[in-house]
């Protein structure tokens, strides 16, 4: 499989799903193929996150499946086994962190702070996650980080609070690999099955990132 992290940031937006369920598993995946994206991030909140995980690898291996709220270290080697490509923690978790590098399995840990920034730095991770991004100073603290880290190839997934309206200020920061977002995969359009108005939106999205 290629390396995910080079996937992602040619991509640039990373759909971030809550998928209740498992019957909107595919057809979702599909509506993100005709929309132009071979990724998804499905985040472990709900019951049914392993089972929809597993239905996307199965039937989409063109797909690079992200499990997203990675909360406990131990979930790993499922994730692995169930040939989950990456994975995103909300936060700068030690123990999910050490877990991933003593297995190898591409991890993006969340941070917000400097202090953050610099533990999962010396840790091995380059490609961090910026969240909860929007309240969290959002472009103009991204902006600032840019300073003392640009030149180390640090690199941030911001997510939190980035929509249609914000999506080109934070791609249009050298700082920033991509963004995560669940605005074009809403989760009301999910369980309302609206998976026309899915592709449409991430033709949107991708088409915003192309340009950024
Ligand atoms: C999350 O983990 O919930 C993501 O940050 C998504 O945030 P958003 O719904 O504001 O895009």
């Amino acid at each position: 499989m290629t390396y995910p992290f080079k996937v992602i940031e040619k991509l640039r937006v990373i759909p971030v799903a809550v998928i209740e369920d498992v019957k909107s598993a595919l057809p979702l995946a599909e509506a993100l193929l005709e929309g132009g994206l071979n990724l998804i991030e499905v985040t472990l909140r709900t019951k049914t996150a392993f089972e929809t995980i597993a239905a996307i690898c199965r039937s989409y291996p063109e797909m690079i499946v992200g499990a997203g709220t990675i909360l406990d270290a131990s979930l790993i080697s499922r994730l692995v086994d169930l040939g989950v490509g990456f994975g995103v923690s909300p936060g700068f978790n030690k123990g999910v962190a050490e877990e991933a590098l003593r297995v190898g399995f591409p991890l993006t840990p969340g941070v917000i702070t400097p202090t953050e920034v610099e533990q999962a730095h010396k840790m091995g991770f380059e490609l961090l996650k910026f969240f909860p991004a929007e309240i969290s100073g959002g472009v103009k603290m991204l902006k600032a980080l840019e300073g003392p880290y640009g030149h180390t190839g640090i690199r941030f997934i911001p997510t939190g609070g980035i929509n249609i309206s914000n999506v080109a200020d934070y791609l249009s920061i050298p700082i920033v690999a991509a963004i995560g977002g669940s605005w074009f995969v809403d989760k009301k359009l999910i369980n309302e099955g609206k998976f026309s108005e899915i592709t449409l939106r991430t033709k949107e999205a991708v088409r915003l990132a192309m340009k950024n």
